[in-house]
């Protein structure tokens, strides 16, 4: 994001993060093994940014990411596990990364899109999964998937502009999770880049894929 790519040392790099690829076509996200999808989005994208996603399988790592759907649409962390809106950012993040999300039927890209759009509560907030509570960085993972889908308009958005607004601690600034609970960065990005999705305040245009700039994705990617 601040152009100094040239900084890492490529080779090394990319050899670790493939290195970490198993037969199934999922990445472990350290050699001690932990796998499932947050580590297939994360290690494309470093692959990608770094212009060498030629050193992995990409179809298999596709092929794994298409075994998580589940039956009600969406995506969890391996095949058969409970649908979650982190684990759908990763899974449409990568599809859309690897120019795959045609490998999703209409219906089936409909039907997700439908059960995101239902994670969205009376009061505006968004939750990750059914009966749960919402929370500002949903505005993130649900929005930005509703966004690589095409969708964004399928929830209310001035309702959810406003639910996140009240989430800002107006003494510190920064965002929470949820109105009064204490304020941390990591939901002040989320909150921050939701707006930015919807088109509020003037804000810099965040590539949903990404969740960097456009500004940034267009100079490392070219437009889209
Ligand atoms: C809480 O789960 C987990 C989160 C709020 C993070 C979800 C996001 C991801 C898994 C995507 C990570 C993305 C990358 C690129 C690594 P929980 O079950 O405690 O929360 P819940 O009660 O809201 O369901
Ligand atoms: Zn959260």
């Amino acid at each position: 994001m601040v152009d100094a790519i040239d900084a890492v040392n490529t080779q090394a790099c990319v050899s670790y993060v493939s290195g970490l690829q198993k037969p199934s076509g999922v990445f472990a996200g350290d050699e001690w093994g932990e796998e499932d999808t947050r580590f297939v989005y994360t290690a494309l994208q470093t692959l990608k940014i770094l212009g060498r996603l030629d050193t992995v399988d990409v179809e298999r790592a596709v092929e794994f990411v298409l075994r998580c759907q589940n039956y009600d649409g969406g995506f969890g962390v391996v095949p058969g596990a409970e649908s979650h809106s982190g684990q759908i950012f990763t899974c449409v993040g990568v599809l859309s990364m690897t120019n795959t999300l045609d490998r999703l039927t209409p219906a089936s890209r409909d039907q997700l899109a439908g059960w995101l759009a239902q994670r969205q509560l009376p009061n505006g907030g968004l939750n990750g999964r059914p009966e749960k509570l919402e929370d500002v960085c949903y505005s993130w993972w649900v929005l930005s998937s509703l966004a690589m889908l095409g969708k964004l308009h399928w929830i209310d958005q001035n309702k959810l502009v406003g639910w996140i607004l009240s989430c800002q601690d107006e003494m510190r600034g920064g965002l929470a999770d949820r109105k009064g609970d204490a304020v941390d960065v990591f939901h002040t990005v989320f909150g921050i880049a939701g707006l930015s999705l919807v088109g509020w305040g003037g804000l810099k245009e965040v590539d949903p894929i990404y969740c960097m700039p456009v500004e940034t994705t267009r100079r490392l990617f070219g437009p889209r």
